[in-house]
């Protein structure tokens, strides 16, 4: 048994595997590199390292996708074979993963937890549960899974600065702007490649609605980001700044250039550039062809139902390019997930059945009926997932079904509501809407 570059112990005899499986952990949480291949090199090393098989499994986890649990199977099979050998702290990563591909989240998050308690220098399962706190909105949690590991991390400790990165973004989701852009500002200063601490910041910013702030600071950390999947949810938040500065060339150049490309596989890239698409729309940018090039990724996406958050940005593509069996198959397959017992089971029945139909009846220029599905669960759809940044999105349809079904006092009562919290710029979504009542 040897430690790892933070001191946590590691079953395993070979120190080159431990430290490829440490390369792998870093280039996690920065989002940079590659951390599959890095780990791929730890396993060369040992190819009973548990955690080089754990990492493995969540990274086929992440994306939430029913598509990728077979990927995520075989290396969780692996570590579960190894499990005789597994310390306490790896026993803890295989259960944490094994209900995470379950569907519970809930057990999944309090498996993160429980190894944190008690190895609160775990990197990797200190950004994992931070990520399913994401993944299941839960912002007091996305901040304090983070306050009680920060008493074991002085400076000297590798990796320090990254989880500052991830206590800005939980502090932020809790609202403390302050001290989230206090932290995100000192990870980013530190490792100006950290897009995650980068990306806590524009939160703050957007959430404050200090666009022009948000402009800059995007485009000036935008030179440290290494590509990876989370660089395309950064330009996705400066195309939203710009959407509300009223550059729409820019906005849609942004798309064009940095948020679509070819090829695209990560769901939750396709997921920004379907919130982008939706949000122009209700402003009435039109977006040309752009639907109908994006649906083509979504198309094997069409019957998932694991992670209803997705499937809404699904239900945006399929709704507006008029794909019936493609609109169904969302709807049966979150359906079909409704009936079960897991976390996700009731994110699909709670809030995905309700947001999709939602956005099906306004694509389908049924307002009343979007009215109906959302008015009823807007103050908990932060259970399915996502930020308040992206969850915004349901308000916004919600408040234009309200407009052209004629329900404009409650219009005005959530437009009220809305500009209390931000400042609306003229081409704000809430300006615009505030005059056409
Ligand atoms: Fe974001």
């Amino acid at each position: 048994m040897l430690n790892d570059t933070r001191g946590v112990p590691v079953t395993s005899n070979s120190a080159d595997a431990i430290s490829a499986y440490d390369d792998a952990v870093n280039e996690s949480v920065l989002y940079v590199g590659d951390p599959i291949a890095t780990c791929a090199r730890a396993l060369e090393f040992d190819p009973n390292l548990i955690l080089g098989h754990t990492l493995n499994a969540m990274y086929n986890l992440l994306g939430n996708t029913k598509q990728s649990l077979p990927d995520a199977l075989g290396p969780l099979e692996k570590s579960e074979n190894l499990a005789g050998t597994a310390n306490p702290r790896e026993l803890g990563h295989i259960a944490a993963v094994r209900a995470w591909y379950e569907g519970d989240f809930t057990g999944s998050a309090l498996h993160w937890d429980r190894i944190l308690v008690d190895y609160p220098r775990d990197l990797f399962a200190l950004q994992m549960g931070h990520l399913l706190d994401f993944y299941t909105g839960n912002a007091f949690s996305l901040r304090d899974r983070v306050a009680r590991v920060l008493p074991a991390w002085d400076d000297s400790v590798p990796g320090r600065d990254s989880v500052s990165g991830m206590y800005a973004f939980g502090l932020e989701e809790s609202g403390d702007y302050r001290r989230a852009e206090k932290e995100g500002r000192r990870a980013v200063e530190a490792d100006c490649r950290d897009s995650w601490a980068a990306h806590a910041v524009a939160h703050v910013m957007e959430m404050e609605g200090r666009r022009e702030d948000g402009d800059a600071w995007l485009t000036q950390t935008s030179i440290g980001w290494a590509p990876g999947n989370f660089t395309v949810h950064n330009w996705w938040h400066l195309a939203l700044f710009r959407l509300d500065l009223g550059d729409m060339d820019d906005v849609l150049d942004l798309y064009d250039t940095k948020i679509r490309y070819e090829g695209q596989e990560f769901v939750e890239e396709i997921l920004d550039c379907a919130a982008l698409l939706w949000r122009l729309e209700l402003i009435g940018v039109g977006v040309g062809d752009r639907w109908e090039n994006l649906s083509q990724a979504w198309s094997p996406l069409a019957s998932e139902g694991r992670y209803a958050f997705n499937d809404m940005h699904a239900m945006m593509c399929f709704a507006k390019t008029g794909r019936r069996a493609e609109t169904e198959s969302v709807i049966a397959a979150l359906e079909r997930e409704a009936r079960g017992d897991q976390t996700t089971s009731r994110m699909a029945r709670e809030i995905g059945l309700p947001v999709c139909r939602g956005i099906l009846a306004f694509a389908s220029g049924n307002y009343d009926q979007v009215v109906n599905e959302l008015l009823p669960i807007r103050y908990d759809t932060r259970f399915f997932g996502g930020s308040h940044a992206q969850r915004d999105v349901i308000a916004q349809t919600l408040i234009a079904g309200a407009i052209r079904s004629g329900h404009k006092s409650l219009a005005r009562a959530l437009l009220a509501e809305r500009s209390a919290l931000k400042e609306p710029t003229k081409a704000s979504f809430t300006a615009r809407a505030m005059a056409e009542i």
